[in-house]
């Protein structure tokens, strides 16, 4: 594994500097969320440094790494929302290739933090509220989904999940199954 400092600087070449301030803030919010969760922060700041490792990467890389990491059904790689839906993945792929990040749930929280999954460990669903409500998101309830998120975790994650799936169909787009999944879960009340 890369010591924190060398991971910061090999991630800050590889984004924007838009894409590595918020991967920044996404890091401090996963760091403090895991401590009032009772989990490793350390472990927390990793996936939160490294959530988005891949989201500038060219379409066409994004697909190459995804179809050599063979976790992708083609009927993902065809969408018509590939990046956005290829780099959760593919940031995993290269956190442990590229990073040498070994740490199963940090790499797991990496994966799912664009779509969701059932079920989700504490950790995944900390980067995926914290991707949501990172101080550098516009969009109206990213705030106040953060101040939940400090209050009641758990209702932040709904609402997190509701705003993500409600944005998707917004725009006409067919949710993700596996964000689909989680919807049902959490709508019937199922241990997610
Ligand atoms: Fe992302
Ligand atoms: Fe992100």
């Amino acid at each position: 594994m890369k010591d924190f400092l060398s991971a910061r600087r090999c991630l800050r070449r590889r984004l924007s500097g838009e894409r590595y301030r918020h991967s920044l803030n996404v890091m401090r919010l996963c760091a403090e969320l895991a401590v009032r969760q009772g989990i490793s922060p350390d472990r927390a700041r990793w996936a939160g440094l490294l959530h988005d490792c891949a989201r500038d990467l060219p379409i066409g890389r994004l697909r190459r790494y995804a179809l050599r990491s063979g976790r992708k059904p083609s009927s993902v790689i065809r969408s018509a929302d590939t990046p956005g839906l290829l780099h959760g993945p593919v940031s995993r792929t290269i956190a442990q290739s590229e990073f040498r990040l070994t740490d199963r749930d940090v790499l797991q929280s990496i994966e799912s933090h664009t779509v969701g999954r059932v079920p989700m460990s504490t950790l995944e669903k900390i980067v995926y509220v914290a991707d949501y409500a990172s101080s550098d998101r516009r969009f109206k309830a990213s705030s106040s989904i953060r101040r939940l998120a400090r209050r009641s975790f758990q209702e932040a994650f709904r609402r997190a999940v509701m705003g993500k799936i409600r944005h998707v169909v917004s725009r006409h787009r067919v949710p993700h199954p596996q964000s689909l999944r989680l919807l049902t879960a959490l709508l019937n009340g199922f241990p997610v």
